[in-house]
């Protein structure tokens, strides 16, 4: 059997990988239209950080999983086409904002029925609103060669970025939604190759496209709930930790996704929910649409809150003062900046004019500057003076005012604090927005430390 992939990013290359590793005797091939991707793909400096992905590409690369920007013959060949391009959200005309735009995966759909010389199963892994499933057979029918035919699966993937190889080893569920079983089955044999047939979860078109987009609503939900929560205990004594333990006890609550933070990142959350109130709109329930709304609405005061912590912790102004931000990606464990609160703390301390010192173990300068909408150097080519990309944390805190904590990486909680200490402006200020370090040992130290919650 051959496999192809379409679209070489966090969720199609750790997925493939995956499926390669544990199938031997399928041939898995990832397409993609960056050629740069592809030619880090093929290094050994991969696109993608994730703990344990190397081992795996270097194991199955060249065995029996390519990687290549020649897309035509990776469809011709295949008899399973995975299509995991990206849906960003729209930024022009009508659902600008909200809706997700499928323009990838139209363009994907009229490639594979251009191509396509025999029957093929196309299998949808990028999250998408529900019903598009319906719009890809329909541009596959409508330019499919004579006598070829197409079968369309919904597959979501559930992988979390960070735990990414954990995730796909052996995930919780695998969810698999269409309309001919013949279809389904040969999928499902795919997954069984490594995962309890219990485990794998065969439903309709929509509910499979649906529960994605709500299983994501409901986890950010958690998540603005603690947020929110976070605030109350910081005005009333409580300790939103403790809360979240002595909550999450209930076993009809559950531990996970209850950690209070600076706010939620990802690719995934924030396009998700919105895409989901788009729909609720579409389908005339404005009501449902506001509900989901305010979980994101929570979130984006929850970065506001913070970036104004900082600014009248230090006595209402950071004009010329430099804060430190350890940490930029969304979460720990990858280099993935997408949607990360880092950028947004970032935005609202550049817009009071504040120095950024930022250093963050994996992810690139390139990048931050990218996000933070920023020039590398200024029109007489003098390196940015306003954002600083730091190599090592000391070098960071360095001659700092504030120092915030963004992301939650291990190494954070190993630094030496009394050195960063002595190097600060004092009063030393610290900022942890991910509730990882000890504030009790801190404040020995004679930080002045703001946590979430607390
Ligand atoms: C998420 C879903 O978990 C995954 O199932 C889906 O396939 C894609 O979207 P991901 O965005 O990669 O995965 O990471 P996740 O671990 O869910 O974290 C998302 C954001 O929430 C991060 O910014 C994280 O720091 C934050 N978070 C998570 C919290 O602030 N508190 C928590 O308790 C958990
Ligand atoms: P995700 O997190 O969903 O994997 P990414 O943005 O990391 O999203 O990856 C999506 C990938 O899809 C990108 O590498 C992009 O170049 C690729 N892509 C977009 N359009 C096409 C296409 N028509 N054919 C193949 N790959 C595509």
């Amino acid at each position: 059997m051959k496999i192809c992939c379409l679209g070489a990013g966090y969720v199609g290359g750790p997925t493939m990988a995956m499926i390669a590793h544990k199938c031997p005797d399928i041939t898995v091939t990832v397409a993609d239209i960056n050629e740069k991707r592809i030619a880090a793909w093929n290094s050994a400096e991969l696109p993608v950080f994730e703990p344990g992905l190397d081992d795996i590409v270097q194991a199955n690369r060249g065995r029996n999983l390519f990687f290549t920007s020649d897309m035509v013959p990776a469809i011709r060949d295949a008899d399973i086409i995975f299509v995991s391009v990206g849906t960003p959200t729209k930024t022009y005309g009508t659902g600008s904002g909200k809706a997700a735009d499928l323009k990838y995966i139209e363009l994907c759909a009229r490639m594979i029925a251009e191509h396509a010389e025999g029957p093929k199963l196309v299998v949808e892994k990028s999250t998408i609103p529900v019903r598009t499933a319906e719009s890809l057979k329909r541009v596959l029918g409508a330019n499919s060669r004579p006598g070829v035919t197409f079968d369309v699966l919904s597959n979501p993937e559930f992988l979390a970025e960070g735990t990414a190889i954990d995730d796909l080893n052996c995930p919780d569920r695998v969810l698999i939604g269409g309309e001919s079983p013949a279809a389904i089955e040969k999928l499902v044999d795919v997954y069984a190759n490594w995962i309890p047939r219990d485990r794998i979860i065969t439903t309709n078109l929509w509910s499979s496209e649906l529960s994605k987009l709500v299983a994501n609503a409901f986890l950010a939900q958690r998540i603005s709930s603690i947020n929110s929560i976070s605030a109350l205990c910081e005005k009333t004594g409580a300790n939103v930790d403790e809360v979240a333990n002595a909550i999450g006890r209930d076993s009809r609550i559950g531990p996970k996704f209850l950690k209070a933070s600076v706010g939620f990142g990802g690719s995934c959350f924030q396009k998700d929910l919105m895409n989901l109130v788009y729909l609720c709109e579409h389908f005339g329930l404005p009501d449902v649409a506001r509900y989901w709304e305010q979980v994101t609405d929570m979130n984006d005061w929850q970065k506001r809150r913070f970036s104004s912590k900082i600014v009248t912790t230090l006595f209402n102004t950071v004009n010329g003062k430099r804060i430190a931000m350890f940490g930029f990606a969304f979460k720990k464990d990858t280099n993935d900046t997408r949607e990360s609160a880092a950028i947004y703390v970032g935005r609202d301390l550049l817009e009071e004019q504040a120095t950024l010192a930022i250093y963050d173990p994996k992810v690139s300068a390139d990048q931050i500057f990218y996000d933070l909408q920023q020039p590398q150097t200024d029109a007489d080519g003098k390196p940015n003076d306003k954002a600083l990309i730091c190599s090592d944390p000391y070098e960071a805190a360095k001659g700092a005012h504030g120092l915030a904590i963004l992301t939650e990486w291990d190494s954070f909680k190993e630094l030496d604090y009394q050195r960063i200490y002595d190097d600060m402006m004092k009063p030393a200020f610290l900022f942890d927005g991910r509730n990882i370090l000890d504030h009790t040992e801190l404040r020995k130290i004679g930080f002045e430390v703001f946590a979430i919650g607390q």
